[in-house]
Formats: structure tokens, sequence, C-alpha cells
């Protein structure tokens, strides 16, 4: 399949797009090659794959093309502590992912690491914004953070935002299908990214469960549309969810916030 003579210009092509020019090379391919096998034409293949990225990571991004250099410059700028959370919230107003999350913040992460402590170090998959949540997160001192999300200059930017923020880790762009992190953590964060990560491969969200090597995996599912609609979604992914990790032999706690549900995990 990643032998068509036209991966090559397709992947180009995705690349000259202002929305996609920064996704993984390595992801782009992927999808390509997919699309080439099933659709008619080039066009409609590299129609079909920026369809696809728009349905998975596009979507979320709020408010057009985001302005890292700016956004960074109001971090580092900030003067105290309460300056440079609302800061970050106003950055994270930008993708619908932590833009949702926004109103239940501050009882998240007080909630979601309660009773699992201490925790030295986490792995956030499918991150998004998500990282600019540090300072809500209750780490112990000198924890370290490892996010990956698809884009280039995502991952630059939330480099940058990780050393502004006093914590040591790193940000890096993946595929995290084709290459899910097998590196150690007390918690991995897998926040309302498996549904995206099932519409690139229905078997992805069992496959990186077993392969992440974490003490605790925090799951959680959307439960409104990203257009604020309540259709059945708290009921269909938790049916989904427990189906899928039935036969794995992990304690399983559900914590339930408004417009979030989450499922933690002890491996
Ligand atoms: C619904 S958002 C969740 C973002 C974040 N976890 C949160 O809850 O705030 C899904 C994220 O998955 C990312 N994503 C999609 N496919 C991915 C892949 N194959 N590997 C890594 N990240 C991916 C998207 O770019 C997007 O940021």
């Amino acid at each position: 399949m990643s032998d068509d003579p036209r991966l090559d210009e397709l992947a180009a092509r995705v690349h000259s797009s202002r929305k996609y020019g920064a996704v993984s090379e390595a992801l782009v391919r992927r999808i390509g090659a997919a699309e080439l096998a099933k659709r008619a034409t080039l066009e409609d293949a590299v129609k079909a794959t920026k369809n696809k990225l728009h349905q998975v990571a596009g979507l979320y991004f709020a408010g057009g093309r985001p302005d890292y250099d700016a956004w960074l410059r109001r971090i580092v700028q900030a003067p105290d502590d309460a300056a440079r959370r609302a800061v970050l919230r106003a950055i994270m107003a930008h993708h619908a992912s932590t833009r949702e999350r926004l109103p239940i913040l501050d009882a998240f992460y007080a909630r979601v690491f309660a009773g699992i402590g201490p925790v030295r170090s986490v792995l956030d998959l499918a991150c998004g914004l998500n990282p600019l949540s540090l300072p809500w997160m209750p780490l112990a001192a000198g924890a370290t953070y490892h996010a990956i999300d698809i884009y280039e200059d995502l991952a630059r930017f939330l480099q940058a935002a990780l050393a502004a923020l006093g914590v040591e880790g790193k940000a890096e762009a993946r595929d995290v299908i084709a290459g899910c992190p097998t590196d150690e953590a007390d918690v991995a964060l897998l926040l309302k990214a498996l549904p995206c990560l099932e519409q690139l491969d229905k078997a992805a969200g069992s496959a990186i469960l077993d392969t992440i090597k974490a003490r605790h995996i925090v799951v959680s599912f959307p439960t409104r549309t990203v257009g604020g609609r309540n259709v059945g979604m708290r009921e269909n992914y938790t049916a989904r969810f427990e189906a899928m990790i039935a036969n794995k032999p992990w304690r399983v706690e559900r914590i339930e916030f408004a417009g979030e549900l989450v499922f933690r995990m002890a491996k």
C-alpha cells in the first residue's frame, strides 16, 4: 500500500495546505496510503485525507490559525500566578476540548488525581492544548510531562510552554497509533481521544491501552457534541468502553463531570 507511486505527491499536496502543513509526515502518509487504495483518483484521495484530518484534529481548533508566538509571549510575560492562569485559560479556549473543560477545570484534576499520588510523571496522549492545564494538576515537585499530538508547530509551542511553566518534559508530534510511547509514567491521560483515534483505526483504543506503561490510565469521553448537543453520547461511549475493557484485569473507577465522563484505571 505504501508503495503507491502517488503517495509522495499526495503528502506534498496535503502539506502545502495551511491547515495541515504542520501535521506529522508519518500520519499524513498513513492516512494517504489507505485513501489511495480506496479512492478512484489522486484528487479524491487528497480530499479524503484532508477530510479525515479535519474530523480527527482540525475540527477542534476554533478561531482559525493558532498564534503560537503571541500565546507564548503572553504566558512568559504574565506577572504572577493568577495572571498566568487567566492567560492559560484564554489560550485553552482556542481548542474545543480544553474550552469545554474550562468550567470544570478547578475540580477536574483535583478529583482525577485524588488518592493516586504522588504523581511524578504524566504521559498526555493526543494532548491538544491540555498541557496548559499543568498549574491545575496536583503533581509532585519535579514531576515530568510527556505530551504528544500530531502537529509539529503545536509540539514546538508546548515544549516552550513547558519550560515557561517550569516543568521538565518533552512535547512531540507523533501518531500515537503507529508509535504509542512505552516510557513508564505514573499517569497516562487519554482525554477525549479514543473516539478520534478509532476513526483512524478501529482497534487503536484497545491496543493503546495495552501498550501504555502507566500505573494509572485516565480515559475520558465528551458527553456533548462540539456544538453542545446531548445525543446519548454518555450511554454510547460507556457501553463501548466497558466492552473494550471487559477482559482487561484492571480496577476501573467512573467519575462524572458536566460534559465529560472519566474512567480512571489502575493497571
Ligand atoms: C478531541 S481532541 C482531545 C484533546 C485533549 N486530549 C483534550 O482533551 O483536551 C483529540 C486530539 O487528538 C489529536 N489526534 C488525533 N489523531 C491523533 C493521532 N493519531 N496521534 C496523536 N494525536 C492525535 C488531535 O490533534 C486532537 O488534538
